[in-house]
């Protein structure tokens, strides 16, 4: 069902006392809201994080996770062992993940089948390269990267999708992609779902948009018919901006 959200992915920031203080803040901090509230941190952080945030509405979710049930993979995390520690939902396909750690269109629809089979749900990114875009490609590229990885699901696992759309040149640039080129692409995400499986699917994804979203450039973005939401880097690593950010959906 789609719903509003502001999720901060900490990517590899914040030891366990800042991990702490960072959670302690933004519990004290939080304002009332509609939408839900996620926090990413680091894997080593994730169990302190569910027991720090249990009484909170905020969520703690995943950056990523093996595909593998378990075994033989040195330093991955499996999908049973965020379950075990109150994790239901986890980051899957951030670019970061495809640049430096190869993860191909076919790794990362082995991981959203192997999150969806446990009953998780899946925060899926995906976005253009800026040659991408400046050769006109983006549109196919995104649903490219759509069909590759969630076009094979069944419909009924699309309630457990949530979809972030994260241009790569707005990443950790400051260049944020503007509200109409953010409203573009989601809308053409929305029809592109539409056209592969329904209308309701389509209406009720929730989808994200991810790329230097800051205090100042929120509410507008969030504004747009078709953004949800976002998806926050270096914003989320800050109690107040990322309180301000929340304000702002
Ligand atoms: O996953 C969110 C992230 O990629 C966006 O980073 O720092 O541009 O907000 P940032």
């Amino acid at each position: 069902m789609r719903s509003k959200i502001v999720a901060g992915n900490w990517k590899m920031n914040k030891n366990l006392e800042e991990t702490e203080a960072l959670l302690t803040a933004l519990s004290a901090k939080l304002p009332d809201t509609q939408a839900e509230v996620m926090v990413a941190p680091t894997y080593v952080n994730l169990n302190t994080s569910v027991r720090h945030l249990e009484s909170s509405t905020i969520q703690v979710i995943a950056q990523n996770m093996h595909f593998a049930e378990n075994g033989a993979y040195t330093g991955e995390i499996s999908a049973d062992m965020l379950l075990h520690i109150g994790i239901d939902t986890v980051i899957i396909g951030h670019s970061e993940r495809r640049a430096y750690f190869g993860e191909t269109d076919e790794i990362l629809a082995k991981k959203v089948t192997a999150a969806l089979a446990k009953n998780m749900r899946v925060m899926f990114c995906f976005g253009e390269e800026l040659e991408d875009r400046k050769s006109g490609n983006h549109f196919a590229v995104v649903e490219s990267q759509l069909k590759n990885a969630l076009f094979s699901l069944d419909a009924g696992s699309w309630s457990k999708i949530i979809l972030a759309y994260e241009p790569v040149w707005a990443i950790g640039t400051g260049e944020t992609a503007s509200p109409e080129q953010a409203q573009e692409m989601h809308a053409f995400i929305r029809k592109t779902i539409a056209g592969a499986f329904d209308a309701g699917i389509a209406e009720n994804v929730t989808i994200l948009y991810g790329g230097s979203v800051k205090p100042a450039n929120a509410e507008e973005i969030f504004s747009k018919p078709d953004v949800d939401g976002g998806l926050i880097g270096g914003a989320s690593l800050n109690a107040d901006d990322f309180v301000a950010i929340i304000k702002a959906i």
